[in-house]
């Protein structure tokens, strides 16, 4: 694979309605998924579970880029293998998670992402390693009076400082504005904080220059909150986040690739391929699924050697049917073939 220019990154990592595994849990957030199958969250296991997932056959042609945690791009398989070179034998190029987490502001409730101390030499690192482009999760909270614009300000102007930082190191940068699913919130207050946070952060795009045609925007669907009694139906939830990012994002834009933020796997793939069957726009729509993608691989695999083909299937069962869904092209039966 030859690919020189941001440009050329971004476009192939969504071409062909391919998109890209999220592996890229911290070990405390590794930690809680493990916990759920009952294995423990040793470096060892959590490279196994990796070297599984990236062996995986159905992640040729269906992904197009893998993001890691900085644990797993420095680690090789249990063969001596580079796990960057296992992903890009399977055509996937390797990305990193490049941010520190979240820090409260003040007394609130509410978080601004950190990491741009020292994040032009951990690129540089990264980049001596093969990573081809990364990541940045700003976190927006809906609840009472918030999200305040003070918040969305700060975490969107970090957003596009680490952008042009990460297109003067050669990699394209992925940027994360989720907007939490968590709490009792209406579909209509999701879409105005989403609204609000894509408005912010393409102006400050724009103000550090940053290269539209070289970036992905890796953005949340706008849903009711998870525990709303009022639950917005597929079709809802795919015309308003259309709506959404129509009105906010630049149709250079090469790609849009979710997260999938606490959704089902099958909602989760039910609504992509919805809205691209609506069409209208210019971007490619795909996935940059963490628990949608691996839930069923987790629970397959259960820290067991002999569970591995199975929990691979899973894995690619998932990428399989979410490039239908880039590509408008899924069906409910075909979860069952
Ligand atoms: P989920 O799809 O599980 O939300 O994870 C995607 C991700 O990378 C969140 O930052």
């Amino acid at each position: 694979m030859s690919l020189n220019t941001l440009e050329e990154i971004a476009s192939y990592i969504v071409s062909e309605g391919k998109g890209i595994l999220a592996a890229d849990e911290s070990n405390p957030t590794c930690g809680k998924r493990f916990d759920s199958i009952g294995v423990e969250s040793t470096e060892e296991n959590r490279r196994d579970y990796r070297e599984m997932l990236f062996r995986a056959s159905g992640m040729k042609g269906n992904i197009g880029g893998v993001i890691l945690f900085d644990e797993t791009i420095r680690q090789n398989a249990k063969d001596g293998t580079p796990l960057v070179n296992i992903i890009s034998d399977q055509g996937a190029l390797p990305g990193i998670k490049v941010d520190k987490g979240l820090k409260p502001v003040g007394n609130t409730e509410e978080t601004v992402t950190v990491g741009l101390e020292g994040l032009d030499d951990r690129l540089k690192e990264y980049v001596s390693m093969g990573a081809k482009f990364t990541k940045w999760r700003a976190v927006i909270k809906i609840g009472e009076s918030i999200p305040t614009d003070e918040c969305i300000n700060a975490n969107m102007k970090a957003l596009a400082d680490y952008a042009k930082l990460v297109q003067d190191n050669g990699m394209v940068p992925m940027v994360e504005p989720e907007v939490l699913m968590d709490g009792d919130h209406s579909i209509e207050e999701c879409f105005d904080a989403s609204d609000r946070s894509l408005k912010s952060l393409f102006k400050h795009l724009q103000e550090n220059e940053v290269n539209i045609k070289g970036t992905i925007l890796k953005p949340n669907m706008i849903t009711s909150g998870s525990k709303s009694a009022t639950q917005a139906d597929v079709d809802e939830v795919a015309r308003r986040t259309l709506d959404c990012l129509i009105a906010n994002v630049p149709s250079e834009l090469p790609g849009i690739t979710f997260l999938s933020g606490g959704q089902s796997d099958l909602i989760a793939t039910a609504h992509l391929d919805a809205m691209n069957k609506i069409g209208g726009f210019n971007w490619k729509l795909s996935f940059s699924y963490g628990r949608a993608l691996q839930a069923p691989a987790l629970k397959a695999w259960m820290g067991k050697t002999e569970n591995m083909f199975i929990s691979q299937d899973a894995l690619s069962h998932r990428a399989k049917m979410n490039r239908l869904a880039s590509l408008g092209q899924w069906a409910e039966e075909l979860e069952d073939e």
